[in-house]
């Protein structure tokens, strides 16, 4: 079956309003596009835990800052359609443009979750996790759906619209799905397609590096965090190609740095590396045992 595609939030408002009156479960998959196996997976889950499955395909311009990836990003919205189609999932998506989400320009509403951006991404891409909550909360407002699926990928977005659903009162379960990786242990993203063969290879290291601190965390008991980091960050600055951004660990409350851990504490090891201009991420949730 072919997706149904609305391209305005008037449309997409009045078909999420007309689903729940017909007391059918809606769920929100937001994507930029240039869909993936791991955006796939996301949407499956949502069909598998609703009625209907609502997939967002929208580059969203105040995420990305001065002299990011805005213009180069991948737009290819006749091929989503067809992933999406191809995997005989009933979904609809909802690709509006620019203005249906940003009426008035310069935008003066945002919505922000001060201190949770403050470190990891939030640290080289100030402004980023603002863009995304703002785009967030209205594709809740519009969509008014039960679920809302995300990957933990993207663990400190996903932190971060939790806690904004909570504290704006949003009627919306959100689910983080694991990451969906390459057998090598690269994790999918659209950005793996700038890599140049030598640093797709190179590429693996991001993972290998965070198990690594996660078998560190868990091995010793009290965890030492900073011998941990020293040795992620080793591996991490003795690349070839990539280029460190960050690798860091913080408490998955509050996304604060530690410097020691507790038993019952969960963390996220997180790393930013530069392959060109592909800034890729990669992390895992750590408990404390
Ligand atoms: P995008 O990068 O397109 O990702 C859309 C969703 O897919 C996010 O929830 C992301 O975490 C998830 N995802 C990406 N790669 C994944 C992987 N390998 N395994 C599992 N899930 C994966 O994240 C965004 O878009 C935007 O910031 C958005 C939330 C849509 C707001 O604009």
């Amino acid at each position: 079956m072919i997706p149904v595609l609305i391209r305005n939030r008037r449309d997409m408002a009045d078909w999420s309003a007309q689903q729940r009156a017909s007391g059918k479960r809606v769920a929100l998959v937001p994507t930029m596009g240039a869909l993936h196996a791991g955006h796939l997976t996301l949407v499956r889950e949502a069909s598998e835990r609703s009625d209907v499955v609502v997939v967002t395909i929208f580059v969203n311009p105040t995420q990305f800052g001065p002299g990011e990836d805005l213009d180069a990003y991948p737009r290819t919205l006749d091929e989503d359609v067809q992933a999406l189609t191809n995997q005989g999932i009933t979904a609809v998506v909802f690709a509006p443009e620019v203005s249906e989400i940003y009426p008035v320009l310069p935008n003066l509403t945002w919505v922000e979750v001060a201190s949770m951006g403050d470190y990891l991404c939030g640290a080289t891409r100030p402004g980023h996790f603002k863009g995304v909550t703002t785009v967030v909360s209205r594709l809740l407002a519009i969509c008014s759906p039960s679920i809302a699926i995300f990957g933990l990928k993207d663990a400190q977005q996903f932190f971060i619209l939790q806690r904004m659903t909570l504290e704006m009162g949003f009627n919306t379960d959100l689910i983080g799905i694991p990451t969906v990786r390459e057998p090598d242990g690269l994790a999918l993203s659209s950005r793996n397609r700038y890599l140049t063969p030598d640093e797709r290879a190179e590429a693996a290291r991001l993972s290998q590096a965070v198990q690594k601190g996660k078998q560190l965390l868990l091995e010793t008991s009290p965890a030492h965090i900073p011998s941990v980091l020293a040795a992620i960050r080793q591996d991490l600055s003795s690349l070839t190609f990539g280029v460190m951004d960050y690798a860091e660990i913080v408490d998955t409350a509050d996304l604060q740095p530690v410097l020691s851990a507790q038993p019952g504490q969960k963390l996220l090891v997180a790393v930013a590396v530069k392959f060109g201009r592909a800034r890729l991420i990669d992390n895992s949730i750590v408990e404390i045992v």
